[in-house]
């Protein structure tokens, strides 16, 4: 039945229905992950996201746009080349970084010559290598030695930026570069580090970065990305979450629309002093590095799924969020669960939509979850009621079932199967497409997700 139902999909060309977008980053720094984590851009599915952002390109001392990585203008080309899979497709190259842990934005937004080098590079580069935007990967303005009166030429750069593409798509009657920036989350830095109603106006979309609100460097345990705070924080830890920071962007007037919700697809590790295991226990310094990222804090979330099976796994209902935990080591990631949660949340709040830090993170090839490749952005994209993949592999189409007609006249979205709990059908645009659960797990209507018994 299922595959009947699948097959369906096979025979109508279905267009993105939403005009939500869903972005996914992608580091150029995973291709040096160790076997099965090993990721380039031939990894990236072209029908998953609707913008795919390469991370990361740098800035020379004459304030041009330079490769980091010997192999960048392939894996450029790797992808862009995706555009002809998926025409609807579009792929930007973040620029930024630190060269010795400063900015090189600092220098670029110095002066009006500096700044205006840096655009026209900009411009030629993503022209020659066939990007459509540029991405602002520059944390913070105002921040880590960047000084005073950064926060007011960052405008000046997004100001100029934008007028330069739109300037470039007239006198060159091409389409206009795009402009995104990824910003801070953090309430007392985006306070020192935008000016939010002038910058807004210039950007197609803004990447929150709600995530990294928690990790090894404090001394208890704390998540990575909550969706509200927890009764454990104090003092400016209250504002740690997705709830105050979101808020907060569009207090200050940042449009719903531009702006877009980080989903992490890692965790952030603890080592636990004592038998406590709670959020808020007492902690110091990381777990061991995962096999596969080799860097102590974070775990990607296909090591997450390896750690799990020997591991208790809790739900933090106040915050929406899981951890799991096995002898000292604590880790607190995302899930199909948490995901769901956040999106209801962003629907909520009519943002623009997801951006996935990162594409290699997720178990990208489905072989360490045993949920199919890329299941946490699939489910995203799914609860963000994205009209299913086309698929190329079409299967049998003789077979009549009664549960084929599921979706006539219902709303688009995710129902239960009251036949079998292990499934549950999408409907999309009256037709009917059935999926399943994880192993173990039975679907929930209160979630719209999988999830435990
Ligand atoms: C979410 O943030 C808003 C605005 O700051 C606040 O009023 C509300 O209480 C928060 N919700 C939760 C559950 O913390």
């Amino acid at each position: 039945m299922a595959r009947f139902l699948i097959a369906l999909g096979v025979l109508l060309v279905l267009q993105i229905a939403s005009s939500s977008k869903l972005v996914c980053h992608m580091t150029n720094w995973a291709q040096y992950r160790p076997g099965g984590a090993k990721f380039t851009s031939e990894n990236v599915d072209p029908f998953l996201c609707t913008h795919v952002i390469y991370s990361l390109a740098t800035i020379n001392s004459f304030n041009q746009i330079v490769n980091v990585e010997w192999n960048d203008a392939e894996q450029y080309g790797r992808l862009n080349r995706l555009k002809s899979v998926n025409p609807d497709l579009k792929t930007f190259l973040s620029v930024g970084g630190t060269v010795s842990g400063i900015s090189p934005f600092i220098a670029v937004v110095a002066k009006p010559e500096s700044r205006a080098a840096f655009i026209r590079s900009a411009i030629s580069y993503l022209r020659t290598h066939n990007f459509d935007g540029l991405n602002l990967a520059w944390e913070y303005p105002g921040h880590n030695g960047s000084p005073q009166g950064d926060k007011e030429r960052f405008t000046l750069l997004v100001t100029e930026l934008s007028k330069a593409f739109e300037d470039d798509a007239k006198d060159n009657r091409k389409t206009r570069l795009l402009l995104s920036a990824n910003v801070a989350a953090i309430v007392p830095t985006i306070d020192r580090a935008y000016e939010v109603d002038k910058i807004s106006p210039h950007f197609d979309f803004i990447n929150i970065l709600t995530y990294d609100f928690h990790g090894s460097w404090e001394a208890v345990t704390g998540h990575n990305s909550p969706l509200y705070r927890s009764s454990v924080d104090s003092g400016s830890h209250v504002h740690h979450n997705i709830n105050s920071s979101v808020s907060h962007w569009l207090s200050l007037g940042a449009p719903a629309e531009k702006l877009l919700l980080g989903f992490p697809t890692y965790g952030r590790t603890y080592r636990l002093t004592t038998g406590v295991t709670s959020v808020g226990a007492p902690a110091k310094g990381p777990a061991e590095a995962g096999p596969y990222t080799r860097t102590a804090g974070f775990w990607a979330y296909y090591e997450v799924c390896d750690f799990i099976p020997s591991a208790t796994v809790e739900w933090i209902p106040e915050q929406k969020v899981p951890y799991a935990t096995y002898a000292s080591s604590w880790v607190g990631y995302d899930d199909k669960r948490s995901f769901s949660s956040k999106v209801q949340w962003m629907t909520a709040n009519n943002l623009g939509g997801a951006h996935v830090w990162t594409l290699d993170m997720d178990d990208f090839s489905g072989y360490f979850c045993s949920a199919g490749a890329y299941p946490l952005i699939n489910h995203l994209r799914m609860s963000m009621g994205f009209p299913p993949k086309p698929t190329t592999t079409p299967g049998p189409t003789t077979t009549r079932d009664p549960a084929a007609d599921f979706c006539r006249g219902r709303p688009d979205g995710l129902y239960a199967n009251s036949a079998d709990k292990t499934t549950y059908f999408q409907c999309f645009q009256g037709n009917t497409f059935l999926h399943h659960c994880q192993p173990g797990l039975i679907y929930w209507d209160s979630c719209k997700c999988c999830d435990w018994p």
